[in-house]
C-alpha cells in the first residue's frame, strides 16, 4: 500500500519533470516578417561564434548589435556557460502564430533525440514535438545523423498597445516572478498576461517561454523596404542595406531611430548614394539652427537604391522637466514634419499603410493580488 503510493507518486513526479511545457507558439496576425528576438542560454562554455552557427545569424555583426557588445568584439569572444545571449532573427507570421523564418537549420549529430535537441542544445526554446511538426516527422524516435531540422523558435511581429515592439523569447527562470520579468524589460505585469494568455501567474512555470514585448525605436522606413519594419530595442544596433547603413535605437533620443553610413567595405562593389536629393545632406548628417534641425534619415532599400527622408524637427517648447534634461545632451526635438525625398523620383503616396492592431483592447482582469508569485 506504503510503496504503491510511494510508486504513484513517484510516477506523477517523473511526469511533471518530463511533461512538455504548454506550446509556446507566439499569436502573431500581422507581418509578414520582421525582425525578433530569442533569449539563449548556453548551456555549456562557448564562443559567440559557435552561437552565430548554430542560430545561422548571417552576420556577426548583428549577432553583435542585438546583445550591443561592441563592434570590435572578437568572433572568439568566449561565452560563459548559463550566460545569455540574445538572437537575432527574422519572423514569420502565418496562421496566427508567428516561428522563425525557416532558420536556424540544425543538423542531426550522432546519438542526438529530438528531445537533447530542443531542450539542451537549443536550451529549451522550442519544444521537440514543434520541431517535429514543422518538419513532418511522423515518429520522433526516428531521425537520422545529417538530417536537416528547421527548429521553430517562437516570435511574433504585433503591435503590442498599438506600440511598435520587438518581440522577445525569454526562457523563465526558476526563482523569478512575473513582476519581476516586467520591470526587467520594461513593460508591465498586465501587458505580459494579457499577451501571453496567462491568466493566473501561477501557472508559469520555470522552462515556459514568455513573450516580452521591448519597445521599439521609430523610424520612417517605408513598408516597401527590405528590412520593413527595422525594429531595434533600446541600446541596441543593427546593419542594414546590405552593410551599408548602421541603426541603433537610444530611448535617450525619444525612441526615434538613428542612422548612419556604416563606412563599411560592402562585398560587391560600393553603397548607393545615400544623400538627401540636393540638400547636400547624407544619412545621418543634420543641419540646425537654434532650434530648427533637420536631419536627412534613412528610409529603407531595395536592391540597388537606398531610400532618405528629409525629417525636420523644431525643438519642445514645454521641455523645462529638469529631472529629465539633465539625462540627456541632445536638445529635445518634437519630429513633426516629415518629408520624403526619396532618390528615385516616384511617386509614392505616402499614407499611413500600416496596419494596426487592437488584440490587447479588452481590459485586462486579474483577481490575484500584487503579491509577487515565485516560480518554482
Ligand atoms: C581569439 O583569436 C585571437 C587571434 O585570432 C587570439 O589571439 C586570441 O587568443 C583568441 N582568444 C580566445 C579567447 O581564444
Ligand atoms: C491553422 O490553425 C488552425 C487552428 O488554429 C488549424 O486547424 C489549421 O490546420 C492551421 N492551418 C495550417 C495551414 O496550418
Ligand atoms: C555540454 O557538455 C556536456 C558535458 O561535456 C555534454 O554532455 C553536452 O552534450 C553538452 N551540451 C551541449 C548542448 O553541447
Ligand atoms: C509537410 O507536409 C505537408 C503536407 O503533407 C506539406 O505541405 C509540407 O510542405 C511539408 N513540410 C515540409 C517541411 O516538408
Ligand atoms: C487562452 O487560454 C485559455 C485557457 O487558459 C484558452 O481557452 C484560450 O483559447 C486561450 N486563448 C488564446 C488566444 O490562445
Ligand atoms: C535605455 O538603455 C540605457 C542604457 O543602454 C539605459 O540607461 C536606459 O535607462 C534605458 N532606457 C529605458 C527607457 O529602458
Ligand atoms: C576597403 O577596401 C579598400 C580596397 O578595396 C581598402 O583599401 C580599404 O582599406 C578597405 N577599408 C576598410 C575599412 O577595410
Ligand atoms: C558578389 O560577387 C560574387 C562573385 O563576384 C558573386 O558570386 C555573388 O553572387 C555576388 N553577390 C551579390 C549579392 O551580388
Ligand atoms: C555627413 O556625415 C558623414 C559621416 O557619416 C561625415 O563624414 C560628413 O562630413 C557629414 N557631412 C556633412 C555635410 O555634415
Ligand atoms: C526651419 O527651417 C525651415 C527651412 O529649413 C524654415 O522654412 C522654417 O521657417 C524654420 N523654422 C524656424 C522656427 O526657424
Ligand atoms: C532583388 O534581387 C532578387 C535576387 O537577386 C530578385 O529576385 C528580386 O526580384 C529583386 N528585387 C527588386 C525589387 O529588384
Ligand atoms: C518625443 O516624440 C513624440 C512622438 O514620437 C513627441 O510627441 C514628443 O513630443 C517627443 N518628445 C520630446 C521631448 O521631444
Amino acid at each position: 500500500m506504503g510503496s504503491a503510493t510511494l510508486l504513484l507518486a513517484l510516477s506523477f513526479l517523473s511526469v511533471l519533470i518530463t511533461a512538455p511545457r504548454a506550446q509556446a507558439s507566439f499569436k502573431c496576425s500581422s507581418g509578414p516578417t520582421c525582425n525578433a528576438l530569442v533569449g539563449y542560454v548556453s548551456p555549456n562554455t562557448t564562443t559567440l561564434s559557435a552561437i552565430q552557427t548554430l542560430f545561422g545569424v548571417k552576420n556577426f555583426r548583428t549577432l553583435l548589435g542585438a546583445n550591443s557588445l561592441p563592434a570590435s568584439t572578437p568572433t572568439n569572444q568566449s561565452v560563459a556557460a548559463k550566460d545569455k545571449i540574445v538572437i537575432p532573427f527574422r519572423c514569420r507570421c502565418s496562421n496566427g502564430t508567428g516561428i522563425s523564418n525557416h532558420r536556424p537549420v540544425y543538423t542531426v549529430q550522432k546519438d542526438d533525440g529530438l528531445y537533447h535537441i530542443a531542450a539542451e542544445v537549443f536550451a529549451g526554446l522550442v519544444t521537440y514535438q514543434e520541431i517535429q511538426a514543422v518538419n513532418n516527422i511522423s515518429d520522433a524516435n526516428l531521425i537520422e545523423v545529417g538530417q536537416e531540422l528547421w527548429i521553430p523558435l517562437p516570435c511574433s511581429c504585433d503591435e503590442v498597445n498599438e506600440s511598435k515592439v520587438v518581440h522577445y523569447g525569454h526562457v523563465v527562470e526558476s526563482g523569478s516572478s512575473v513582476a519581476e520579468i516586467a520591470e526587467k524589460y520594461g513593460t508591465t505585469e498586465e501587458t505580459l498576461l494579457e499577451l501571453n494568455n496567462i491568466t493566473d501567474p501561477k501557472n508559469l512555470k520555470a522552462g515556459d517561454v514568455l513573450d516580452v514585448p521591448l519597445k521599439a525605436c521609430t523610424s520612417v522606413v517605408k513598408n516597401t523596404s527590405l528590412d520593413y519594419p527595422l525594429l531595434l530595442s533600446n541600446g541596441t544596433y543593427a546593419y542594414t542595406a546590405n552593410n551599408c547603413v548602421k541603426c541603433q535605437c537610444y530611448s535617450a533620443n525619444n525612441w526615434t531611430l538613428q542612422c548612419e553610413q556604416s563606412g563599411l567595405n560592402i562585398t560587391n562593389g560600393t553603397c548607393p548614394s545615400m544623400e538627401c536629393g540636393s540638400s547636400g545632406l547624407s544619412i545621418g548628417n543634420s543641419t540646425s539652427t537654434t532650434c530648427n534641425r533637420t536631419t536627412c534619415a534613412y528610409a529603407g532599400y531595395t536592391n540597388q537604391t537606398i531610400f532618405t527622408s528629409l525629417v525636420e524637427s523644431t525643438c519642445s517648447s514645454t521641455n523645462n522637466a529638469p529631472s529629465y534634461a539633465s539625462k540627456i545632451t541632445l536638445p529635445s526635438w518634437r519630429w513633426n514634419f516629415v518629408f520624403i525625398v526619396s532618390q528615385l523620383v516616384m511617386l509614392y503616396l505616402h499614407h499611413s499603410q500600416e496596419p494596426r492592431f487592437q488584440h490587447f483592447n479588452k481590459s485586462f482582469r486579474c483577481h490575484c493580488q500584487r503579491e509577487e508569485y515565485i516560480i518554482s
